[in-house]
């Protein structure tokens, strides 16, 4: 088997990891992750945008393997709140921060935008790395910040974020749905197709 068959996911996210195998799963590739490499450890997110930590993981999990490598960095952004959190999505709430604290800060610090201007998008930048070969994509969908949770599906964010052409959240959806139209969906399948010729060859 050719070593290009193999791709690995740059991700220790079990969420982020499922909704990736969703992407590549059938594309007769043997997708890893990094499950399968325990001396990768924690990549720190240095990068000052979703691009930098992206290629950051992707160069990372590649250097380390040997094998080719996909990360995804995501963000949202809150027009009432000058894009934040953005890049600082994860640690929002502070370092250790997790799902249910980011969103109840959310909430809080939106508590007093009207609902014309709570507006907002996720953003995703998918990077591919191997050797020398360096390739990246976008997917962006815009929403908007609801004033409580609703849905018990997706992670993250995904319950205060209403996508504006559905009218539901992203926790409200199934898997299959959210992975249709979601910034990470989006990137994802521009990054397949781009990757179709290099694992043909
Ligand atoms: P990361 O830096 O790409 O791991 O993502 C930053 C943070 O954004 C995560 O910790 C989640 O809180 C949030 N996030 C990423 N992707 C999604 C998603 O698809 N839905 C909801 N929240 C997400």
């Amino acid at each position: 088997m050719s070593r290009l068959k193999k791709l690995v996911l740059a991700t220790h996210n079990p969420d982020k990891k499922k909704e990736m195998k969703a992407a590549f799963g059938r594309q007769g590739l043997i997708v890893l992750s990094l499950d399968n490499f325990p001396e990768v450890g924690e990549i720190e997110e240095t990068g000052a945008t979703l691009l930098e930590n992206s290629l950051l993981k992707a160069r990372t999990v590649h250097r380390i393997t040997g094998l080719p490598a996909i990360a995804d960095d995501t963000g949202l952004e809150v027009d009432a709140l000058d894009g934040a959190p953005g890049v600082f999505s994860a640690r929002f709430a502070g370092e250790n921060a997790t799902y249910a604290d980011n969103v109840n800060k959310l909430l809080l610090v939106m508590v007093s935008v009207a609902e014309n201007v709570r507006t907002a998008r996720f953003r995703t930048v998918a990077s591919f790395v191997d050797g020398d070969r360096e390739l990246w994509t976008e997917g962006v969908i815009e929403g908007e910040i609801t004033r409580e949770a609703r849905g018990a599906g997706g992670f993250g964010f995904d319950p205060i974020f209403e996508v504006t052409q559905t009218g539901k959240t992203f926790a409200e959806m199934t898997a299959k749905e959210k992975n249709k139209i979601s910034h990470r969906g989006l990137a994802l399948r521009k990054m397949r197709e781009l990757l179709t010729n290099i694992f043909k060859e």
